[in-house]
């Protein structure tokens, strides 16, 4: 098994494959899927430039949701030691669902906690009480009694320490206690909150979840040297702690977005990793075509070295600009025709602009008959360039 690893793909596929995962090769899981929320995400970068990166969507209700994690929890569970953990981060949306799926899959004598991390800030809904807790399930994969479990205690207050120390290390029920450990930490969690718009740890990436978080679960269910996979990864917030606690990590995320994102977090650790590292991103005319449409769009910006719209659904017909500030619009089909460039010409006219460029799979004759006919009659300047021509410039 490759280790300290960043896969691009359906975490499905990518861990159905036995040699590069073999059964019980795995300490710790830790996973974050789409939450059956019903939102578009959208990727801020520090920068300004927006990215579009996941579609947390379901079509057809929880059933098909459920449907479509219960084989991926199958193959996480294969893929743990006897001795290994997972954990299942998900919310109300789908909370009840995932619980009954684990207790399937893993066995109800397994669930070891669900537990409640709260936090503050965010929205309120107008009626009903603030929706402030996320639920991680947590699943020993053999025996409950032997797995790898480090207790985590919450420190003692001030007020208590000196309590205990003028009893001479006796607390009120007349018990000797440890001082310097704390009390055993509960399954709910309250002292860690979500990532604030100002926190420096922040990459901006939807559903970013704080580092504090993982280092809790991972110091909790492994030791030094053991094998952390998350294959929902995001911005790799699991691999990253667990890099930085000596674990060894695999990363697994569908978008090539995260997994860029993800190497670079990683690099920025003094790892010598980067893009051209991640297994599996599309690279081949046949994988970039068949990308997700936003993903799509942040493969040709990037090979434009533009940059995306900020806007979600495209700024009135244009999907990003190049640095010399003109406008680019993004067609993920074949024989773009005359009626593309006319369109086009309308959102430059509007963004006061004389020249940009469609990019498409292929363009009609009538596409290049519109663009010589613009430039002549209206002196506008439309570059038309298929996905190949800009494989072929890399
Ligand atoms: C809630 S986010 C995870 C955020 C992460 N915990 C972090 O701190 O950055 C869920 C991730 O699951 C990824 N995802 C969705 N479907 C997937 C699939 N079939 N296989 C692998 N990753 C997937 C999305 O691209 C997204 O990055």
């Amino acid at each position: 098994m490759h280790t300290n690893a960043i896969y691009c793909g359906d975490c499905q596929r990518v861990l159905a494959n036995t040699v590069e995962f073999p059964d019980d090769s795995v300490d710790l899981v830790y996973i974050d899927p789409p939450f059956f929320s019903d939102r578009q995400y959208e990727v801020l970068w520090g920068d300004g430039y927006e990215l579009r990166a996941f579609e947390d969507r379901w079509k057809g209700g929880i059933e098909n949701y459920i449907a479509w994690m219960e084989p991926k929890v199958r193959e996480l569970r294969r893929v743990l030691k006897p001795t290994g953990s997972m954990y299942l981060h998900c919310d109300y949306h789908a909370n009840a669902h995932l619980r009954i799926l684990m207790d399937k899959e893993f066995g109800e004598s397994h669930c070891i906690n669900d537990i409640a991390w709260c936090y503050r800030g965010g929205g309120v809904p107008s009626k009903g009480f603030a929706r402030k807790h996320d639920t991680i399930l947590f699943y020993a994969k053999g025996d409950p009694r032997k797995i790898t479990f480090n207790t985590q205690y919450v420190p003692y207050s001030e007020a208590s320490q000196a309590l205990v120390a003028s009893r001479g290390g006796t607390s009120i029920d007349g018990k000797k206690r440890p001082l310097s450990r704390g009390a055993h930490m509960p399954d709910w969690w309250s002292d860690i909150n979500s990532l604030q718009t100002w926190s420096p740890e922040r990459l901006d990436y939807p559903t970013q979840k704080p580092e504090a978080l993982l280092e809790r679960i991972i110091k909790a269910s492994s030791n030094d040297g053991d094998v952390v996979l998350d294959s929902f990864c995001g911005c790799g917030t699991a691999i990253s702690v667990a890099h930085k606690l000596n674990r060894k990590w695999v990363g697994i995320d569908v978008s090539p977005t995260a997994c860029k994102l993800m190497a670079k977090r990683m690099h920025s650790l003094g790892l010598p990793i980067s893009a051209g590292d991640v297994i599996g991103l599309p690279k081949t005319y046949e994988q970039l075509k068949a990308l997700q449409p936003f993903e799509f769009q942040n493969e040709i910006l990037r090979r434009l070295t533009g940059r995306v719209s900020a806007k979600k659904s495209g700024d009135m017909g244009i999907d990003g600009w190049l640095i010399d500030g003109s406008p680019v619009q993004v067609k993920q089909s074949d024989g773009g025709g005359r009626n593309v460039v006319d369109n086009f010409e309308t959102a430059l006219r509007r963004a006061k602009k004389s020249r940009g460029t469609i990019v498409a799979l292929s363009f009609g004759a009538g596409a290049h008959e519109e663009v010589a006919r613009a430039k002549n009659q209206d002196g506008l300047e439309i570059t038309l360039k298929t996905l190949k021509e800009l494989m072929e410039e890399e």
